[in-house]
């Protein structure tokens, strides 16, 4: 099959819905220097249900291994929920009752994935394939501040971040579970970055931040480390 990355397009229906107005209670939030948010906005937490995840495509696993590569640049149009939805899935999604897309040792599943948008924190639950949504539409200026300042992490559409949690495999693997757990993200990113290729989008794996930068942005519990950040989108316009 000929490939062919296609360029998104402009925004669907759904996509500018994800773009509306901050939602009623939240509090205006400003900048400081550097990005941080200068206001913590209320916490309002959501749920959404996500569309499913397609089990099929178009394009070859062969064909998105030899496609991908790394961008640095994105277009401009906001991810669709299907898409974000499928991502979520390629990364850390159910295959079967109990086991997801990702190996994990002892299928003990230390890694959490969120993403960060326009809209604010997305954090995935493989168990019911849903998401919750945290407001906070200055998160993605965070990040861009905790990569030191990289061109990546300037304005995507969306920063898929993969977290571990070591403590959950630890009761079975000890100390060898930090190892473990930076070995799922890999495989778990990798899924997410062909995912993406395959979905005619684009992005490039981050490993270089300020950990305490972003567990502090994304509020995450003790024991909770940041491990990848992936911007993903649309290809620039020329
Ligand atoms: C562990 C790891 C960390 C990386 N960190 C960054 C990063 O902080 N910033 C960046 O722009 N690219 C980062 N990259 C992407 C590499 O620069 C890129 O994969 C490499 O140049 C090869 O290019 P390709 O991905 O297009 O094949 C990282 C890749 C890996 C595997």
């Amino acid at each position: 099959m000929r490939l062919s990355l296609r360029r998104c397009g402009r925004l669907a229906p759904v996509a500018l819905a994800l773009l509306a107005a901050p939602a009623a209670g939240q509090e205006a939030a400003g900048q400081e220097a550097g990005g941080r948010e200068a206001v913590r906005e209320t916490a309002i937490i959501e749920t959404i249900e996500l569309p499913a995840a397609r089990r099929d495509g178009p394009l070859s696993l062969e064909a998105a291994l030899a496609a991908r590569r790394s961008w640095r640049r994105f277009g401009e149009r906001a991810l669709r929920l299907e898409e974000i939805a499928q991502l979520f899935w390629a990364a850390q999604g159910q295959s079967r009752p109990g086991r997801r897309t990702v190996p994990s040792a002892g299928a003990l599943y230390p890694l959490d994935v969120y993403a960060v948008t326009r809209q604010g924190l997305y954090h995935y639950r493989s168990a019911d394939h849903s998401t919750l949504l945290e407001r906070r539409p200055f998160l993605r200026d965070s990040l861009f501040a905790a990569s030191r300042n990289q061109e990546a992490l300037r304005q995507p559409p969306a920063v898929f971040v993969i977290t571990g949690t070591p403590a959950r495999s630890a009761a079975k693997y000890g100390a060898r579970a930090e190892r473990y757990t930076w070995l799922e993200a890999g495989h778990a990113a990798q899924n997410l970055l062909l995912q993406a290729v395959a979905l005619g989008l684009v992005a490039v794996p981050v490993g270089a931040f300020r950990d305490e930068d972003v567990a502090a942005a994304l509020r995450l519990p003790a024991g909770e480390m940041p491990l990848y950040l992936i911007p993903v989108g649309c290809r620039p316009d020329p």
